[in-house]
């Protein structure tokens, strides 16, 4: 049954993708507790978001791969639930395995992987027992296909993919709606030079929000990522790696 959610915690809202979330959200009518480390930004968001939706807006600023701020966000989802937890910080760092520091890489596991399950814990058991409430976790595409030169990264993503059509399958008919989104390529900024393959954060975020309160499993943003999908499936594996490769051989080169 499709659900409109009143209440949501966004993680990541200062910027970007998480940025559109609390926009469309605040749009829809939600009351938002917004969660990044750039409280400036933060609180800007909020004083506009107040201003024209007419709705209220927390700001918690923290850094989610501390466990001191983390615990402090646990709180707030366990004592004063919200209906929709929408976990969309993320972070990658791209380059070889071998020479990123591996302290860059898991603190993406940290972010990626256990701030997003550890927030999912907190909130759960309430939205079950209350029989209502959602998760969208952000995967991404790269979740789906080998990832060289972002190998860390593209697993946290698979992970969120898996861990994510695993919860939805086992909160199936209790409510609660658990969703993966995994977005292509995605604009971020404004400025950059419009591409067909790139994608508008504010159609993503719409999307995933969209796909969450209808209750999928999945949710790939845009036609020419959905045109994906099937090829990504059949397609040998030797195939597919080389192609990722000479991808990422040929961004590098180009930079
Ligand atoms: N853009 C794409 O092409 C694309 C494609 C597929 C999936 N995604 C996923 O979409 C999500 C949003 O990405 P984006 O492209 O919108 O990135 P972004 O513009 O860099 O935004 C990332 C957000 O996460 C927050 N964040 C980063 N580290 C954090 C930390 N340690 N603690 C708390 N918050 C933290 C950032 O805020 P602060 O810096 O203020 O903390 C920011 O609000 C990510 O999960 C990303 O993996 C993006």
């Amino acid at each position: 049954m499709r659900q409109a959610f009143r209440t949501a915690l966004v993680t990541g809202a200062s910027s970007g993708i998480g940025e559109s979330f609390a926009r469309e959200l605040a749009a829809r009518g939600a009351d938002l507790v917004v969660v990044a480390r750039r409280a400036d930004r933060l609180d800007a968001l909020a004083r506009e978001l107040v201003e024209r939706y007419r709705v209220a807006v927390e700001v918690i600023a923290a850094d989610l791969t501390r466990s001191a701020d983390r615990d402090e966000v646990e709180h707030r989802l366990k004592n004063e639930p919200v209906e929709l937890l929408v976990n969309n910080a993320g972070y990658g760092a791209f380059g070889a395995f071998a020479e990123i520091p591996i302290g860059d890489q898991l603190r993406e596991v940290e972010l990626n992987v256990n701030a997003l399950m550890r927030l999912t814990h907190a909130a759960l058991p309430g939205m079950l027992a209350r029989g209502r409430g959602g998760v969208l976790n952000v995967a991404s595409m790269s979740g789906f296909a080998p990832s060289p030169g972002s190998a860390a990264y593209g697993a946290t993503k698979a992970y969120v993919a898996s861990f994510s059509e695993s919860l939805h399958a086992e909160v199936i008919g209790q409510g609660v709606h658990v969703t993966a989104l995994c977005p292509g390529f995605t604009r971020t900024e404004d400025g950059h030079e419009p591409h067909p393959l790139w994608l508008r954060r504010e159609d993503v975020a719409r999307a995933g929000l969209d796909a969450v309160e209808a209750g999928r499993a999945l949710c790939v943003p845009g036609v020419q990522y959905k045109a994906v999908m099937p090829a990504l499936k059949v397609l040998p594996r030797p195939l597919l790696r080389a192609a990722a490769n000479r991808l990422w051989k040929q961004a590098a080169d180009s930079q």
